[in-house]
């Protein structure tokens, strides 16, 4: 689980890559987590390319491409929705107000606990249960392959359903000090839908440690990896460790 540098932003506070050498630094990087990677483990990258010269850079989307040529398995990409974000625009678009989460693993076959983040079902269950047509009541496979199918009237009783993947989280983080620290929610989230009390998670970019203090709540083994000494300092005193 984590969160590298930005390309070319925030440089005065740590080393920002430039974007169009940001594939070839990380790459060297992502055979390495390739390497420590159980083959039944995951690997959560959070990542955003900015907008450079009024466009998006593609950064992001060759890295993609080229994880997936090295034999990693893009299984999806969620969406960290960041609800508190001032609603804005630039000249050619709209605010920043989300970021990638892109999920990779080794094998088609991964340990994944989805029910561990279930959430409440909330109140559309009441106007979505009203009336149930003949279609809601039976499995419905995709016609698109997708192995999506449904039942929705199976859902009737339930009081926790699966979340989608868009995850909706302030920015604001317990951990002050660092920049550029995501919120524990955001690690919380994915090492218990990833992995199980015991397990080892590895941030190679830990920061002030906010992936290891989620495991610290979670009863979850970490390494975490820092170049920055200031911030190298700052994560054990976050952690209790000084
Ligand atoms: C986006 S921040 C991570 C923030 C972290 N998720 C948190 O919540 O505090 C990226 C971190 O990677 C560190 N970093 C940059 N290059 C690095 C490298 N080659 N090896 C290890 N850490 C590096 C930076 O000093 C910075 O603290």
């Amino acid at each position: 689980m984590t969160s590298p540098p930005y390309a070319k932003r925030r440089s005065k506070t740590y080393g920002g890559i430039n974007p169009d050498e940001y594939v070839d630094w990380f790459f060297p990087i992502s055979q390495e987590l390739k390497r420590v990677l159980k083959p039944t483990g995951s690997f959560i990258l959070n990542i955003k390319e900015p907008a450079i010269n009024g466009e998006r850079h593609t950064f992001v989307i060759q890295l993609t491409l080229a994880l997936k040529q090295d034999g990693w398995r893009w299984v999806d990409e969620y969406c960290w929705h960041k609800k508190n974000s001032h609603p804005g625009k630039w000249n050619n678009r709209f605010r920043d107000s989300w970021e990638r989460c892109l999920h990779f693993t080794k094998e088609k076959k991964f340990a994944m606990y989805q029910d561990a983040v279930m959430i409440p079902v909330g109140d559309w269950k009441k106007k979505r249960f009203k009336n149930l047509s003949q279609a809601d009541r039976e499995r419905n496979k995709s016609s698109l392959g997708n192995d999506f199918s449904r039942n929705v009237s199976n859902w009737k009783e339930r009081d926790m359903v699966y979340p989608s993947n868009v995850l909706h989280l302030a920015t604001e983080c317990r951990n002050r000090g660092h920049s550029a620290a995501f919120p524990i929610d955001l690690p919380i989230w994915f090492i218990k839908l990833f992995t199980q009390e015991g397990d080892v998670v590895l941030d190679p970019f830990i920061g002030g440690g906010t992936t290891a203090l989620a495991c610290q709540e979670l009863n979850r083994h970490f390494i975490g990896i820092e170049l920055n000494k200031d911030y190298y300092d700052l994560a054990c005193s976050n952690l209790g460790l000084l």
